[in-house]
């Protein structure tokens, strides 16, 4: 990965006499210790005129801010408390900050502990400062009105990877003088890069040299007076000229028209993610689902793993998942620990001398309170059992019952569950998609999420998309007086919960050719030989040399799966026009052509999960909500267009070349 373990580090802190933060890394204080809080509201919310534009904000709208340097959060909780001060219902606040050196939660909490008077705000950060990894993360706050988007590395580094057009900037992150690798022409050119013609800047401070080099990247910015001992700070706007949109292909739609109505087809994870986040922009969803309850087909198991496949180079499935665990492990606060879900941890292990290899390499670059390795003895410390080796341990994952979640997201009453409901056909009637079975009109609405796994290959507009089903089998263990010490879950070619409602899953087989979801004992027999593998102590404590696979209990769905791994996410295109448009592709590849991308409007999809939907279903619905209300993306630009739903076409269109 290109970060290196150096940006990994947390915020290393002294506390004065007063009981304020100062960085010992940088030597300076994270806020004035005279008058913190009154600085914020005049350098970032007064100079920005943030009072006037939240009050004049429409139902529906929203505004974005950016932000170098989140510290200790107080700008950010300031402008939440502003903004449910100065707001109408149904406007929203989106906050993208950036922070190469986090606090730990325990010195944020004490931070924060100085401003009482942000408490309402400060105790639902504190509760979702948690799994905040490098890379893009996404917190939701106060039903979804406040949306954080947290780039925890480098600001250069991250801000270059971000889709968003932000409102308002405020420029912290310490004083030039002592931090001087930050406030840099190549970071200006990067806010520049994401600004707009309205847009506003307000920093603390005056240096010359960062009011030219920001004139020299299009912001034209003065002197106005300071608070306190500051005589003067910088204010301005954005008045260079607005970057234009990405390659075709991967452009934002246009906003569908008309009432804020969605039809999502399929109640999975996926689904219900996506119908959750729309609710939470004040969207009202109506979610069809064929069976007669939500979860009954791959997210139905009894346990699902946490399970973070991870890359050492950054790629962007790596990226993917670090963010996506980071957003699930969130909304999990919310459930009930136990019987909903366990952070009893994952133990990956090293089975082969390949994969303690692989383990040794992300290990060197990922920070410790994400994963580490443990020797044999630490790691059977830890699972409670004993194990054939040593493995990487990632002590905030665990297992999840998938319905739960489920349950969580889709429970809400701007979401309309309409069960039994097969939709056969999508018929395109004015300005709406139309959801049909056979004769009968099921719904409609402008825009419609196709969640429905690889049944989505039903229908015309997405039959194109290489989507591949993988029938996959768990066996249910009775938990045993010894199985009962486990205490964490094991992974090797398999893996095995801690015991839930006393009964342990084991999972999983892998079939591509089969359609047949009645259990079988072959693949139950599969299963009790993934346990032998993953520990033969355990495997005798839950009786499995003498259990006979056909009286096992057990359970099969179908993974979904494409052939790059990632999820298939977003906008979808008519794919003969699309052909045809970007036919000159098949001879340069390196061509862009104007023509714009023929979206079949207000269709989108969120499919392709694979075996790793606990981790990726939740944030890809915060991803098509992103698209869908013009916001800052919840993930990178790289990662964002590597589940793009047109890169198989312009893959295939390139491939072709002459
Ligand atoms: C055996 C097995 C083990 C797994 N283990 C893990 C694990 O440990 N960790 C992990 O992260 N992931 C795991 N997965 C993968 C995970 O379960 C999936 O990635 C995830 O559940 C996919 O969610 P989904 O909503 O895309 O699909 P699904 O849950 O299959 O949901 C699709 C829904 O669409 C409905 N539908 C389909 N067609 C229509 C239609 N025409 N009209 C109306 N409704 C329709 C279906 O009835 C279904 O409810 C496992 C999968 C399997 C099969
Ligand atoms: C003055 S503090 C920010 C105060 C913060 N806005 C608040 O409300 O508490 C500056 C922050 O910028 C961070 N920072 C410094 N250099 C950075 C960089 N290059 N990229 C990202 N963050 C950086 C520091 O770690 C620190 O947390």
């Amino acid at each position: 990965m290109s970060d290196t373990s150096d940006t990994h580090q947390q915020a290393s802190l002294d506390w004065d006499k007063q009981g304020q933060p100062l960085s010992s890394q940088f030597a300076d204080v994270y806020f004035s210790n005279e008058n913190g809080l009154e600085e914020t509201r005049y350098v970032f919310l007064a100079n920005n005129q943030l009072p006037e534009r939240f009050a004049a904000l429409s139902a529906g709208e929203q505004l974005v801010i950016g932000e170098t340097g989140f510290g200790t959060g107080l700008n950010f909780l300031c402008a939440w408390q502003l903004f449910e001060q100065q707001a109408a219902p149904g406007t929203r606040l989106h906050f993208v900050s950036v922070e190469k050196y986090p606090l730990s939660r325990a010195d944020l909490q004490r931070a924060l502990a100085l401003w009482p008077q942000l408490a309402p705000q400060a105790e639902p950060l504190l509760a979702q400062y948690v799994a905040l990894h490098p890379g893009f993360q996404r917190l939701v706050f106060a039903g979804g009105r406040i949306i954080l988007t947290l780039l925890i590395g480098d600001a250069l580094e991250l801000f270059g990877q971000l889709d968003a057009k932000v409102d308002a900037w405020f420029l912290d992150g310490f004083a030039p003088a002592k931090n001087p690798d930050m406030w840099t022409p190549e970071l200006f050119a990067e806010l520049a890069r994401l600004s707009k013609a309205s847009t506003t800047l307000g920093t603390f401070t005056s240096t010359g040299y960062v009011r030219r080099r920001l004139n020299e990247a299009g912001f034209k910015m003065k002197r106005v007076p300071g608070l306190g001992k500051k005589w003067e700070v910088l204010k301005g706007g954005f008045i260079g000229t607005p970057e234009t949109a990405d390659k075709p292909w991967f452009a934002r739609p246009p906003q569908p028209a008309g009432a804020r109505h969605a039809l999502v087809i399929g109640a999975g994870l996926a689904g219900c993610a996506t119908a959750s986040s729309l609710v939470q922009r004040g969207w009202r969803v109506t979610l069809l689902e064929r069976h007669a309850a939500i979860a009954q087909e791959a997210s139905g198991n009894p346990q699902g793993v946490l399970y973070l496949k991870l890359s050492a180079h950054g790629t962007t499935l790596s990226r993917l998942i670090v963010s996506g665990f980071g957003h699930t492990r969130r909304l999990l606060e919310q459930l009930h620990r136990g019987t909903d879900w366990d952070n009893c941890g994952v133990l990956q292990l090293a089975f082969d001398a390949k994969e303690a290899q692989r383990q040794a390499q992300l290990a060197a670059v990922f920070p410790a309170d994400l994963l580490c390795a443990l020797d044999k003895t630490a790691a059977e410390e830890q699972a409670g059992i004993t194990l054939p080796a040593g493995g990487l341990f990632y002590p905030q994952a665990g297992w999840v019952h998938p319905p739960a979640l489920c349950a969580l997201l889709s429970q809400q009453p701007a979401i309309q569950l309409q069960l039994h409901q097969e939709a056969l056909e999508l018929r395109r009637e004015g300005d709406s998609w139309q959801a049909w079975n056979g004769e009968q009109l099921l719904a409609s609405a402008a825009v419609v999420v196709l969640a429905s796994a690889a049944e989505i290959k039903r229908f015309p507009a997405a039959a194109q998309l290489p989507l591949k089903r993988i029938r996959g089998q768990i066996s249910r263990l009775p938990a045993t007086a010894a199985s009962r010490a486990l205490s964490t879950v094991l992974c090797a070619e398999g893996y095995i919960a801690p015991a839930r409602l006393d009964e342990h899953t084991l999972g999983a087989s892998f079939d591509f050719n089969s359609d047949d979801l009645t259990p079988n004992s072959a693949d139950h027999a599969g299963n009790l030989q993934l346990l032998e593998e993953i520990s033969p102590e355990l495997a005798c404590a839950l009786n499995a040399t003498t259990l006979a696979p056909e009286q096992l209990q057990g359970r099969a769905a179908f993974r979904c799966t494409s052939p790059d791994y990632l999820p298939i996410v977003g906008p979808l295109a008519d794919a003969t026009a699309f052909a045809e448009a970007y036919a000159v592709l098949g001879k340069d590849a390196r061509q862009v052509p104007d023509a714009p991308c023929p979206w079949l409007d207000g269709l989108y999809i969120n499919s392709g999960h694979g075996s790793r939907g606990l981790i990726t279903a939740p944030l890809s619905g915060e991803l098509i909500a992103a698209w869908l209300n013009d916001e800052p993306l919840p993930v990178a630009r790289d990662v964002a267009q590597a589940c793009h739903p047109n890169r198989f076409a312009l893959r295939a269109l390139i491939r072709n070349k002459t």
